[in-house]
């Protein structure tokens, strides 16, 4: 039991470093969690203005889930995804914060890419499509994290689709209050000033 107990550690370890709350600090733009949203992913450090602090919580965001399971799988193989399910509830439920952590798009997007990038494709190509038509970051996050069990499927790897599913259930229900904006007509679209 050790082995699945340190992977699961390790992945939670790496997943609940707020880096988007760290990044805009250290830049002096404020404290995230009072902004916008509230949110502590990229999303909401874009509504700070600053466009190369959003794009680095992107990728340090999705490279923790990445990173976790890339050591796991030296350290421990045959345990990959019990680090990638550590990265994602480190992410959402990171102790650090009170357990008030992110929705999880950018991390699941890093997992999928390290598990099998294929999934990782599918992913960033329903996302990016979506962010560059509908323009709604939480629309196009909820439709790739709900792509990837269906990608997994789709590949043949249904080792993932329990994982996967389970994340993705996780990922929608974190967007409770993205849910209420979509549906009473209030929720901002991305790159655009004051929204
Ligand atoms: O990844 C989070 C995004 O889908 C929504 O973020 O700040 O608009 O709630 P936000």
């Amino acid at each position: 039991w050790m082995a699945p107990a340190a992977a699961l550690l390790i992945g939670y370890l790496l997943g609940s470093i707020p880096f988007g709350v760290i990044l805009t600090r250290a830049a002096g733009a404020g404290d995230l969690r009072q902004i916008g949203s509230g949110n502590i992913g990229a999303t909401n450090v874009l509504r700070t203005g600053r466009k190369g602090l959003a794009a680095a919580t992107l990728l340090l965001d999705a490279l923790k889930g990445a990173v976790a399971i890339w050591l796991v799988s030296r350290l421990f193989p045959g345990d990959e995804q019990l680090a990638a399910a550590g990265a994602f509830i480190g992410h959402c439920f990171p102790i650090w914060l009170r357990f008030r952590g992110g929705k999880g798009v950018a991390t699941l997007m890093g997992i999928v890419l390290a598990l099998y990038w294929p999934i990782g494709l599918v992913f960033a190509a329903v996302w990016l499509g979506l962010l560059a038509t509908v323009r709604i970051s939480s629309v196009a996050g909820m439709a790739a994290a709900v792509s990837a069990p269906v990608a997994a499927a789709a590949f043949g790897r249904f080792d993932l689709v329990a994982l996967l599913i389970g994340l993705a259930l996780i990922v929608v229900w974190k967007h409770g209050a993205n849910i209420e904006r979509l549906l009473a007509g209030t929720e901002p679209k991305v790159g655009r000033k004051g929204e």
